[in-house]
């Protein structure tokens, strides 16, 4: 048994919803591995337990496996804000998002995140940053903007799958951006960091408190 498995086996159990919605995304969707899964939607849910938002942005929805993990765990009258800018992806993922058990804590929006949430004049309590590699930079500096003083910012895939690391991956603009953003975040004065080495690297950042 592999740890990745045994993990599994010890934490708490997808739904019968979630695995239908992960399976499905297998079936019908092009590159499935983008959704989070199993491990990763029960973290989700379970730091949206812990900061306890009362407004959440997601940028990048995809099939809505992870929107669905973090409106799991919302608090009574608390609502989630995803977007999506492929309109491709709407005919799949509405109805999974709508006819789940969470349809009215989640608002789902096809465009661009960068321009409609300016739009939104909404305050953040947590951001899920999981959009284009290339343009996470301008998520931050967007999420930060929106986001409460005591908000959280969770970014994934920050160590991609390793190639941040790997000289063959260079000339990838995807790998650059996210080379990038490390660095912009690392030497951030506005912000507290931590990177989380859990499936392919998740940061967690928050506005640093003065005492
Ligand atoms: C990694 S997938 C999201 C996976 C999903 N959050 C999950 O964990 O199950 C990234 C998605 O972000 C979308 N995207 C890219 N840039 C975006 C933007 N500026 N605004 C909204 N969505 C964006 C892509 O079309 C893609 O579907």
């Amino acid at each position: 048994m592999s740890i990745d498995e045994y993990i599994l086996q010890h934490i708490d159990p997808e739904s019968d919803y979630l695995k239908e919605l992960y399976r499905d995304t297998h079936v019908r969707l092009l590159r499935p591995r983008m959704a989070s899964g199993h491990l990763q939607g029960r973290l989700l849910k379970m730091f949206v337990e812990m900061i306890r938002p009362r407004q959440i942005l997601e940028i990048g929805t995809y099939s809505g496996y992870s929107a669905l993990c973090m409106a799991e765990g919302l608090k009574e009258g608390g609502m989630l804000h995803t977007f999506e800018i492929n309109d491709e992806q709407e005919d799949f993922t509405r109805p999974w998002l709508e006819r789940s058990a969470y349809a009215d804590r989640i608002k789902f929006y096809i465009g661009d995140a960068l321009e409609i949430v300016p739009r939104l004049g909404i305050t953040f309590d947590m951001v899920f940053i999981d959009g284009d590699k290339r343009k996470y930079i301008g998520y931050y500096d967007m999420a930060l903007k929106y986001l409460s003083p005591e908000g959280y910012i969770i970014a994934d895939n920050t160590l991609w799958d390793g190639h941040i690391l790997q000289e063959s991956h260079t000339t990838d603009r995807q790998t650059d951006g996210i080379r990038a953003f490390n660095d912009y975040v690392a030497q951030d004065g506005r912000t507290e960091k931590v990177i989380l080495p859990l499936r392919d690297g998740l940061t967690i950042i928050k506005l640093k408190i003065e005492n």
